[in-house]
């Protein structure tokens, strides 16, 4: 485990909401090595907890205690067409071109991954935050059950906790795509843009600032494609790409391999 990543640990607890049965609340707390409680008071040390609410998993702050916390959103994006496959429209399907396998290698809270699966891409997920990792599980189990997905018979993504550094040197198959969107330092100190699950994000998580050896950990790896999301006013993680796809304030810049 990084030192990031156990700095992150040392701020969390597991809160149980009293909702339902109080072992997987118990259970998470020694699977992390993290504080139960049972209530929180404005002594407590930890600033970020984990609770099962209203079914599902959910990360809060102590603003979001009051409000509700953040979970891993599987239902589609608002626009989006809820067949499936949904239609290879958009900048991120232009980039994945003619792939059939992508791993995506920095999965955070899941939506490209999500969208790309939807999209009917066979989807493999890393993700280094133990945190983040447990609240994607859920959610993937939360999938795995859905009407359409149990209907249509498909395999929800699998899930890979760890550093991608190392684990894309142990897959068995190259994929087709590996896919980064690792985090960039804002543009401005404080974005009032940025939406409160990236916020909690960088608090938690920090920079990512070995991305430069993730990208070439995914050139070795990948069989034909890396695609890089970045915020348009970066500059390209690799050097120039050989294609670039615009999004809205993102760009997927796409290296082939030769
Ligand atoms: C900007 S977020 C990704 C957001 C994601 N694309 C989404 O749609 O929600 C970046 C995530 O990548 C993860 N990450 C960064 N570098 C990683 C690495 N080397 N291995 C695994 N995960 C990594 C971070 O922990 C963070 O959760």
């Amino acid at each position: 485990m990084t030192a990031i990543a156990r700095d992150a640990l040392k701020q969390l607890a597991v809160l149980y909401a009293g909702e339902e049965d109080i072992f997987p609340s118990q259970q998470l707390a020694k699977q992390l090595g993290v504080a139960f409680y049972q209530t929180v008071d404005k002594h407590a040390p930890a600033q970020f907890f984990l609770s099962y609410r209203d079914g599902c998993l959910k990360l809060l702050d102590n603003e979001l205690l009051k409000k509700g916390g953040l979970m891993v959103e599987i239902e589609p994006r608002p626009g989006e067409q809820r067949s499936y496959p949904a239609p290879k429209q958009g900048a991120l399907a232009q980039a994945l071109g003619k792939s059939k396998t992508v791993v995506d290698a920095t999965t955070g809270w899941g939506q490209d991954s999500l969208f790309m699966f939807r999209m009917g891409f066979q989807v493999l997920c890393i993700e280094r935050s133990p945190i983040m990792a447990v609240l994607l599980q859920d959610a993937f189990t939360r999938l795995a059950k859905s009407d359409w997905v149990k209907n249509l018979n498909l395999e929800v993504p699998k899930l890979l906790q760890g550093n991608a550094i190392e684990l894309l040197t142990t897959l068995e198959t190259a994929p087709d795509c590996i896919y980064l969107d690792p985090m960039f330092p804002p543009k401005r100190k404080k974005s009032a843009l940025a939406k409160k699950s990236m916020q909690i994000l960088h608090e938690l998580i920090g920079q990512d600032d070995d991305k430069e050896q993730l990208f070439q950990a995914a050139l070795q790896a990948t069989g034909k494609r890396v695609i890089v999301k970045s915020p348009d006013y970066a500059e390209p993680l690799g050097g120039k790409p050989q294609q670039s796809f615009q999004g809205k304030l993102v760009r997927y810049d796409v290296y082939l391999k030769n």
